[in-house]
């Protein structure tokens, strides 16, 4: 029996909403499709956006949303996307499969959409490509609510009032897509960028956020703190963090989404827990600079990335998602509450359509990923306060990928109750838990549980295949429960105390 240890009464820190971040980038089917159908589509909508997509991301509370990239973003001019559509620039999408790119979907689309889901913005400017003047002016554009030349363009768009930007990120991926530069040239040009980054309401001020590193490039985040790290307060509010979990670890072979062995299974989990080192050694640097915590980590693209499926565009990104996807949402959801003294937000890659995807769409249908369900269940942990909280585990995988067979997090929720997610990262075998809370007699226990078969997986024509079901196992004694996690699964417990 493996003891779970929860001590209610030790709080290790708030659970920012912002842990349960999407990112939605102009690539393939995400914008164009999944997301934003245009007013004139069959296909029913609201002011463009799918209202079925549009209701299922309500239902995990999306918190905050990233657009317009990634790499697009590196690329993107934000003039080519106001105005009426029909003068709008029709462009190649250089990145993502040699598309058009019709502009259709822009600025004041992207703040409609935040709209409906009543979720936070996080832009992110272009850097890599763009200037300061561009960068600083479409901050303008979107913040400035007097008499100014961009603040009376975006009222001759048909936009009054100015919009509130959460976020801003000051370039993307600039060790790569976003200009292949070196760590001290970013630094300095991040200097210069976020300087007109400005505050024009001192009521709602953007977050900053600077391009961190590509996973355990720690040189990265030791040069750009270092170049960056004596320009004064309110310079940097958060610095980024990209790691994507692939099964083979190799950029020209990387996997299948659906067609996976034993090994594919544990090899794929093992390098999503590296997420933990990576926190742990990134934080390290992090902290030498800034020991009090004040500039959070922002781990704005995560997720499974795969081989395309078959047949489709390989510049698309479109990939299936199955019991490993959620095993791998579920073990890094709780990595990063274990974590939110230093993460502050985490976006996964990308929101519809694109790698580990939340909704697949296929014309007028659309299903919900095992990856939305986790996002549905671990959502009672929005705004809670994290509690102590550690499990007894035994190494289990294959080979040399071993992984430990529990991962957890405990919080106290907005709602008063203490909610428990836990993965059962096993194959084929259950463990029984014994939970035990400090001092806090338990009144009663809901569960749910997401199960299944390693490869399952929803399709357009069997969208439940993988659904959540009600967990009645629970036996309550004081202040102890004990309870049975099977093999392959994800589980929510909501515990009344
Ligand atoms: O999410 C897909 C791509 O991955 C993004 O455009 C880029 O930032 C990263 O390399």
């Amino acid at each position: 029996m493996a003891k779970l240890y929860v001590n209610p009464k030790v709080k290790k820190g708030h659970l920012n909403p912002e842990l349960q971040g999407h990112f939605s980038e102009h690539l393939g089917r995400c914008i164009y499709e999944g997301i934003y159908v245009g007013e004139n589509s069959e296909i029913p909508n609201v002011n463009g956006m799918r209202t079925d997509v549009v209701e299922a991301l309500k239902e995990i509370q999306v918190p905050v949303l990233r657009w317009p990239g990634g790499c697009f973003a590196d690329e993107y001019h934000w003039k080519d996307g106001i105005g009426p559509k029909e003068n709008r620039k029709k462009m190649i999408n250089t990145h993502w499969g040699g598309v058009v790119e019709d502009n259709s979907f822009g600025t004041h689309e992207f703040m409609e959409l935040c709209k409906q889901l009543g979720c936070k913005t996080y832009i992110n400017g272009n850097m890599g490509s763009g200037t300061v003047q561009e960068m600083s002016e479409w901050v303008e554009y979107m913040t400035f609510e007097g008499v100014s030349p961009m603040a009376d363009l975006r009222k001759e768009n048909g936009h009054e009032e100015p919009w509130k930007v959460d976020y801003f990120g000051v370039g993307n991926e600039n060790w790569g897509c976003g200009g292949n530069m070196r760590p001290e040239f970013y630094g300095d040009m991040y200097r210069r960028y976020q300087t007109y980054v400005r505050n024009y309401n001192p009521n709602a001020p953007i977050s900053k956020i600077a391009c961190g590193a590509n996973a355990g490039d720690y040189h990265w985040t030791e040069k750009v703190l270092e170049t960056t790290f004596d320009h004064g307060n309110g310079y940097m509010d958060g610095l980024s963090l990209h790691y994507y979990t692939l099964p083979t670890g190799d950029w020209g072979k990387k996997g299948s989404s659906t067609d996976f062995d034993e090994k594919g299974w544990y090899a794929t989990l093992n390098r999503t827990l590296f997420m933990e080192n990576l926190i742990k050694r990134h934080g390290a640097i992090m902290d030498q600079y800034d020991p009090e915590k004040k500039i959070g980590m922002i781990i704005d693209e995560w997720g499974t990335w795969y081989d395309v499926e078959p047949g489709t565009n390989p510049g698309f990104l479109y990939q299936q998602n199955t019991m490993r996807d959620a095993l791998v949402a579920g073990i890094n959801l709780n990595l990063f509450n274990k974590n939110c003294d230093r993460v502050k937000m985490a976006n996964i890659a990308q929101m519809v359509n694109v790698l580990q995807a939340v909704i697949l769409t296929e014309g007028e249908k659309m299903v919900k990923t095992p990856t939305w369900h986790v996002f549905n269940m671990y959502k009672a942990h929005q705004d809670a306060e994290l509690v102590e909280s550690t499990i007894e585990t035994k190494e289990i995988g294959m080979d040399e990928f071993k992984v430990p067979n529990l991962t957890e997090s405990v919080s106290l929720g907005v709602d008063g109750k203490l909610h428990v997610t836990l993965t059962n990262l096993s194959l084929d075998e259950a463990s029984d838990i014994e939970a035990v809370f400090t001092e806090t007699a338990v009144k009663s226990v809901k569960g749910t549980i997401l199960t299944g078969g390693m490869k399952a997986h929803n399709t357009f024509e069997e969208p439940d295949a993988v659904h959540t079901e009600n967990f009645d196992g629970v036996k309550v004694d004081g202040n102890k429960i004990t309870f049975t996690i099977p093999a392959c699964s994800v589980l929510h417990l909501e515990v009344e105390i």
